[in-house]
């Protein structure tokens, strides 16, 4: 390994005595990889256990090598650069060297010599792949032979696509919170993960340092060293505090942007903040320790940060789901309905697409929602600017006709707080088109003006799955997708029913579907029989069926 001086971004070396002991691969990291599989406490317990043991036999001591403890984990992504962090059991200086896509090599220092790893990496190119290491002066912390890489973030407003897997409630250290773990690696394979969204609850039972070893870390240990996590804060997470200190263990082990690192707005603070990704703009929002009026610093700082972006895609987080009829209820708990009366306002007003939450411990999904401010028992269907299933072969996919954000034109409300359990629901909330009482996590793909959701059971089976397409002006006509569908845009009479049929030779027509136009036009999305030709779509008015009345609540 060849390390040039001049490449070594941060000269100032740390004050610090050699580490003695010759280079050796990280005990505990052997015994975690080995443990990882199991259920957190157990895996956690016996993984130490494993440790101690194998130090023992080995007569080594700790005080002769630095250990890695925790990580790599990755934060604050950006097109050119990111923090990386890890744990050591002992203080000592840490380096990360950066191979670049020459071959290059660079090397990026820690300011101090710490158990608490925080090395910033600068100067890198937009989605590009590197591949990177850890390593003390002379030990290196990452096994031999282990290859761990990231991607940096695409450059702002960029459509290819994007891969989220969405967490929430996981943190209980269960077979299931396994299980739903396994389900996604298998489900996303050799697929890359950009960014792992966390919903709240991310360690029972008190959030402690511990427990978010044992029920975090230990769980997501590979997928953390390769794609960057960006968590909001659960009421376990506090410890149940609603005014926890600098000192949560949350803040201590997570970096997250408080001057918009990572784009979007600076909010001052880490309990709530944003960030863009290619052309999405995220939102992390703070339902449990943070004011939630309409007038306190959070609602004022994300009213700003809605107006300030133009990006194709809004997606919003946090842990008190607005709408929930589960073990908690969002017309009676507090932080739910006022996350509902105060911020989702705000939210709608500001064109978001997607609301994200947990606390809930099943999976509930609105239809394309507005407006639904007040207790459930307000809820009327004429809320919904959308209705039906969204998905592509049933009812047909939700759309909004703009590519940015315009406000009250829809939101998906999304509950996803079963990583790590699941219990019983009353019954669904009236606003909700779906409820699954199962173990499961979301994951979402963003191809350009088109999001697809797919809620993945434990065992890897599709439960639901929506789809969200924004209207391009630039694509008004017939186009394919990246997926194998051909997507056009039918106008017609609202209320009026429509046969819509295909041909490849502009002769012989088969029938495809039928459609009723809620509107004076629709987007359809057709599946490409055959993608190695061209195929025509054409739509004929189904005799008898005069227009009915526009639905009251339906785009103009
Ligand atoms: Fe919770």
């Amino acid at each position: 390994m060849q390390k040039c001086l001049s490449d070594i971004y941060k000269t100032k070396m740390p004050p610090q005595k050699a580490i003695p002991g010759q280079p050796t691969d990280s005990i505990v990291t052997r015994c975690r990889s080995a443990f990882r599989r199991l259920p957190g406490t157990f895996g956690g317990c016996w993984a130490w256990l494993a440790a101690v043991l194998l130090i023992l036999s080995q007569g080594k001591v700790f005080t002769t090598d630095a250990l890695l403890l925790r990580g790599p984990y990755l934060q604050g992504m950006s097109p050119h650069g990111l923090v990386i962090r890890w744990r050591t059991d002992q203080p000592c200086d840490g380096q990360v060297t950066v191979t670049m896509p020459d071959g290059q090599e660079r090397i990026f220092w820690g300011e101090i010599p710490t158990t608490e790893h925080m090395v910033h990496v600068t100067g890198l190119a937009p989605d590009t792949r590197y591949e990177y290491a850890l390593e003390t002066r002379s030990n290196p912390l990452v096994q031999e032979g282990d290859s761990h890489f990231f991607r940096t973030a695409p450059v702002l407003g960029s459509t290819q696509p994007v891969r989220i897997w969405v967490l929430g409630d996981s943190g209980t250290g269960t077979p299931g919170q396994f299980a739903v773990r396994d389900a996604f690696d298998r489900f996303t394979a050799e697929q890359y993960t950009h960014l792992i969204l966390h919903v709240g609850d991310i360690a029972y039972n008190f959030g402690t340092d511990l427990e978010f070893q044992l029920r975090f870390f230990n769980v997501y240990e590979e997928r953390l060293t390769e794609t960057v996590f960006w968590p909001c804060i659960g009421n376990h997470d506090t410890g149940f505090s609603t005014s926890p200190p600098a000192t949560l263990p949350y803040f201590q082990m997570f970096s997250l942007p408080t001057q918009a690192e990572s784009g979007g707005l600076a909010s001052g603070t880490e309990n709530y903040y944003s960030f863009d990704y290619g052309n999405i703009h995220f939102i992390s929002l703070d339902s449990m320790a943070s004011d939630r009026s309409p007038k306190g610093p959070m609602a004022q700082w994300l009213t700003r940060d809605l107006a300030a972006t133009s990006q194709d895609w809004i997606i919003a987080y946090f842990h008190h789901a607005p709408y929930s009829r589960g073990p908690h209820d969002s017309d009676w708990e507090v932080p739910m309905a006022e996350m509902r009366r105060y911020v989702v306002p705000i939210l709608e007003a500001g064109g978001v697409d997607l609301v994200l939450s947990g606390h809930t411990h099943g999976y509930e999904r609105s239809a394309l929602l507005d407006s639904h401010y007040e207790r459930s028992s307000t809820f009327k269907p004429s809320m919904n600017i959308m209705s039906g299933d969204g998905q592509i072969g049933g009812d047909g996919s939700y759309q909004k006709r703009a590519r940015g954000p315009i406000p009250h034109r829809g939101s998906i409300y999304v509950v996803a707080g079963s990583a790590g359990t699941v219990r019983l629901s009353k019954k669904p909330y009236p606003a909700m088109h779906t409820l699954i009482l199962t173990l499961g996590s979301l994951v979402l793909d963003v191809v350009g003006t088109r999001l697809d959701a797919r809620f993945l059971d434990l065992t890897g089976n599709i439960a639901d799955q929506f789809t969200l397409l924004k209207a391009d002006l630039a694509l008004s006509g017939p186009h394919s997708t990246p997926s194998g569908e051909a997507a056009f845009r039918l106008k017609g009479e609202p209320g009026r029913r429509y046969r819509i049929e295909s041909s490849n030779d502009l002769k012989q027509w088969q029938f495809e579907r039928e459609i009723t136009l809620q509107t004076g036009s629709a987007w359809i999305q057709m599946l490409l029989q055959d993608k190695s030709s061209m195929q025509f779509f054409r739509a004929r008015k189904v005799p008898g069926t005069p227009p009915v009345p526009k639905l009251p609540g339906a785009i103009p």
